[in-house]
């Protein structure tokens, strides 16, 4: 878990099967540190309530063509808190090793469960990593023969385009946390 203390922070869960997710995570988590923003990384499943943030980032792999179910459960379980926070979602994946306004549109449409529970300011569209040493034998034999597409083994992270990303994120977001806080003020007089 990355934590700087402070009072106010942004919270990144993130849901993975083989790794590659929560390294991109802290990876996240460690560049809003480097611009003085409190963040927490934590795997989704360890999350216990959403009131103490001001801003989420949500991110994902993804198999066979899903988010995976505990991301939708934590969405689905806290839809009625998730408008009030500004948040981002971010999707990793093996499609995106080719990126192109197809592949692009493809993986998009990955996020569309979390889009329709509450929409983000903004989405973050990753390649990851498919690792055969990470997998049990019958997955190893498979992807040995695997040379093309989304299960293609390799390490496709682009940490270049996940940092800009990233970082355009800790503006946004901080942008809408204060724009929200003006809303809640003014709702209340
Ligand atoms: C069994 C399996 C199924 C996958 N299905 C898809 C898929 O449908 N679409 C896709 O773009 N990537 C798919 N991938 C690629 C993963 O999303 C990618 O390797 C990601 O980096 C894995 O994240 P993780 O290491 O956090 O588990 C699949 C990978 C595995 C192992």
């Amino acid at each position: 878990m990355t934590r700087c203390s402070s009072t106010q922070h942004t919270l990144i869960a993130y849901a993975t099967r083989a790794g590659s997710t929560r390294e991109i995570a802290h990876f996240m988590g460690n560049i809003f540190i480097q611009h003085g923003k409190p963040v927490e990384v934590l795997e989704v499943k360890a999350v216990k309530h959403l009131e103490q943030y001001d801003a989420l980032l949500l991110g994902t792999n993804i198999r066979a063509g899903q988010v995976m179910p505990e991301i939708l459960r934590f969405a689905q379980h806290n839809a009625a808190w998730m408008p009030r926070l500004p948040k981002a979602y971010f999707v990793v994946c093996g499609t995106l090793r080719t990126d192109t306004p197809d592949t692009r549109a493809i993986v998009e449409a990955y996020l569309e469960p979390l889009v329709r529970i509450s929409p983000p300011l903004s989405k973050g569209l990753f390649a990851g990593r498919i690792d055969p040493q990470t997998m049990d034998l019958p997955w190893r034999l498979i992807l040995k023969n695997i040379t093309e597409g989304s299960m293609t083994p390799g390490d496709f992270r682009r940490w270049d385009l996940i940092r800009l990303w990233t970082e355009s994120v800790v503006t946004r977001l901080e942008q809408g946390a204060a724009l929200m806080s003006i809303a809640n003020q003014m709702a209340a007089v």
